[in-house]
């Protein structure tokens, strides 16, 4: 690689999660204290990184054809930096395989970014996947301004293991960030205009502190922040679903009356290959009691069809548990071998075809759900969360408490905590009127 100008503008592209949105703004804002400013809109920018997600199929070709995509007409390429899982997963093979990527930084260490980044534009090409023990994020810049709902990455890492699944490899073992620096963050999100804050983690339940506080605690404190109006939690696993974190969906008002539990199979058998450590029973066991914490509360999960050895009676079972459930929303995905993974190698991979079919017809029972629960919602009045405007003029668009989108006309802004009743169900949206906005601090 040659050297080039130090970049002077750039462009942030993050793919798969939520917590891959989290470092993707982390990001922005580390390049950003470095004098290097986001491109304009339509604009060729000269760094772009792409931040890129690992969890499912050809998620690596996805990267090498994005990275062919930013060719210019000219034959030559902006800095191209590969972030996020995928670069964690392929490290130096990246460099190997294409020449236009500059650098491949892992997302443990992304806050080194700015000097790979003056690395690469004299011509180097850095390559840094540690998992070091010290986290990054006290090396990252303060939060300056965010939208009305923020995120903040809370914990990362997963001990659980389930046989499909790359994220323990990917992201490294369970490791919780400490509880001050944790309530820091999310005052100074308030303060950048964060009404809302989503705790993230891939096991965001599992968080706990050094002095073994669970995360119903961090909840607790952060509700004492003023001007803070709602809190969610994503994603949690069933089997750290605590009685504290239960019950504080009974205790805390300001947390939303929404849980997505993620089960993927409703199979004892096919829970068990996929060492999911639950059953189907422990699982409506524990959306019981939750309901019996907070009966309004929205239930939301993500299912794997086409599990290695999955039968036909077994995929019933999963689609009979969606019906029992009663889900407000649910993420649905074929199976995908992951290289590396137990279940990539077992026997009785199921064929696409199949998988197809019954992903149709999970989808199916996953939108009569959706729809029989906003269809509930109607004549409900509630408060939305005004997050930007809508397709037409003069409306807005914002989440009701159970995370469906509502649209409706009249008198707002975006940030504005207002209520409105609930007028008519669509699959995934609700068309809404405004009552009155709420004033600050509801
Ligand atoms: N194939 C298909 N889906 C997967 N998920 C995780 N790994 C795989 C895989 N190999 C799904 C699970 C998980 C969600 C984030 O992605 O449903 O909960
Ligand atoms: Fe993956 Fe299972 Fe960990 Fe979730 S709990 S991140 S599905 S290994």
């Amino acid at each position: 690689m040659t050297a080039t100008a130090p970049p002077r503008t750039y462009r942030v592209k993050s793919f798969g999660c939520q917590m891959n949105v989290y470092d993707g703004e982390r990001m922005a804002e580390l390049l950003e204290r470095e004098g290097i400013a986001p491109a304009a809109d339509g604009e060729d920018a000269d760094l772009v990184v792409l931040n890129t997600c690992h969890i499912r199929e050809k998620a690596t070709e996805k990267v090498f054809s994005d990275i062919g995509r930013l060719r210019r007409d000219d034959g030559t390429s902006p800095l191209i930096a590969v972030a996020g899982c995928v670069a964690q997963a392929e490290g130096a093979e990246i460099l190997r395989r294409s020449k236009s990527v500059s650098l491949v930084v892992g997302p443990q260490v992304y806050h080194r970014l700015p000097e790979m980044v003056a690395a690469a534009a004299l011509g180097a090409r850095p390559v840094d996947t540690d998992m070091p023990l010290e986290t990054k994020f006290g090396a990252l810049p303060a939060r300056r301004k965010v939208g009305p709902s923020a995120f903040l990455t809370v914990q990362e890492g997963c001990d659980k293991f389930c046989t499909y699944c790359v994220v323990p490899y990917t992201r490294g073992a369970e490791v919780s960030r400490g509880f001050a620096d944790l309530v820091a963050e999310a005052e100074r999100l308030v303060e950048a205009g964060a009404k809302e804050i989503t705790l993230l983690g891939q096991n965001v339940n599992a968080w706990r502190d050094a002095d073994g506080r669970g995360l119903e605690k961090l909840i607790e404190a952060l509700a004492l922040i003023p001007g803070l109006a709602r809190i969610r939690y994503t994603t949690s696993h069933p089997n750290d679903m605590t009685e504290g974190l239960i019950e504080a969906h009974r205790d805390v008002a300001k947390l939303m009356p929404f849980l997505h539990l993620p089960v993927q199979s409703g199979s004892d058998r096919v829970l068990k290959a996929m060492n999911r450590s639950h059953t189907a029973a422990s699982y409506l066991a524990v959306l019981d009691k939750v309901r019996s914490a907070r009966a309004d509360v929205a239930l939301s999960g993500d299912f794997i069809v086409g599990f290695p050895g999955e039968t036909e009676a077994e995929f019933a079972q999963t689609v009979r548990l969606i019906e029992q459930v009663g889900y407000a929303q649910c993420f649905s995905f074929k199976y995908s071998p992951r290289p590396g993974t137990p279940a990539a190698t077992m026997d009785g991979q199921i064929a696409t075809e199949v998988m197809d079919e019954r992903l149709q017809r999970l989808q199916a029972a996953i939108n009569t759900a959706q729809l029989a629960f906003n269809r509930q919602a109607v004549g409900k009045t509630c408060t939305v969360l005004v997050e930007r405007k809508g397709k037409y003029p003069g409306q807005w668009l914002g989440k009701t408490p159970w995370l469906q989108s509502a649209h409706f006309g009249g008198e707002a802004a975006i940030g504005d905590l207002v209520q409105v009743e609930l007028l008519e169900a669509m699959g995934n949206s609700l068309a809404a009127s405004l009552l009155q906005k709420v004033p600050a601090q509801a």
